[in-house]
């Protein structure tokens, strides 16, 4: 069964839909989930009573903190990742190879490589989008091999699971 990397990040809808739009349907398509969470993402979910719901869904422990020095990683290398929804803060963040929490680290360590895809959706309002900096991070992202495909609080996120090069099955 292939590892889907699934980051999320604190956005609009990510403490009621992430469940039921993105990860159930993905482990439903027969993705092993590796779920790694912002530490704000990760509040959230706990808040809402989300996080237990998400934990079912996979065998291995859903994330937000790094491992300490001498214990062993608890996520096998995902051969995709999804990061849905994406943070402006994130996605710059990710764009700049600025690893500061668990969920950016494992981003910024898959993004660049051949051998794993990396989607992208960012969910930013308007006032984000108008940030200079941003088409900058977007031509990064897209010059390092992501696949970025913008998310909207109004539309079902599940789509952005057909970017995916593979099914969960397709591959050991
Ligand atoms: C209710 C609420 C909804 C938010 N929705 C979004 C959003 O859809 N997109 C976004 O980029 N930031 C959104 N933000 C701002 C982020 O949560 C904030 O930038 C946060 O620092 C992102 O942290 P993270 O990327 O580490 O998860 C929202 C904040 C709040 C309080």
């Amino acid at each position: 069964m292939a590892v889907l990397g699934l980051v999320a990040a604190a956005c609009y809808g990510v403490d009621r839909r992430l469940h039921d739009e993105i990860a159930r349907p993905a482990a439903e398509r027969g993705w092993r989930l590796a779920i790694t969470l912002t530490p704000t993402a990760e509040r959230w979910l706990r808040e809402s009573g989300e996080f237990d719901r998400l934990a079912a869904l996979t065998d291995l422990p859903v994330r937000s903190q790094s491992r300490l020095p001498g214990q062993a990683r608890p996520h096998p290398d995902p051969s995709a990742f999804l990061f849905v929804p994406a943070s402006a803060s994130s996605t710059a963040k990710l764009a700049l190879g600025i690893a500061d929490n668990q969920a950016l680290t494992v981003l910024c360590e898959a993004l660049g490589n051949p051998r794993v895809h990396v989607s992208v959706c960012p969910q930013l309002s308007p006032e984000q989008l108008r940030h200079p900096a941003w088409p900058g991070h977007l031509a990064t992202l897209r010059g390092a091999g992501a696949v970025v495909t913008p998310v909207s609080p109004d539309q079902p996120w599940t789509s952005v699971l057909d970017a995916l090069p593979v099914t969960g099955t397709d591959r050991p």
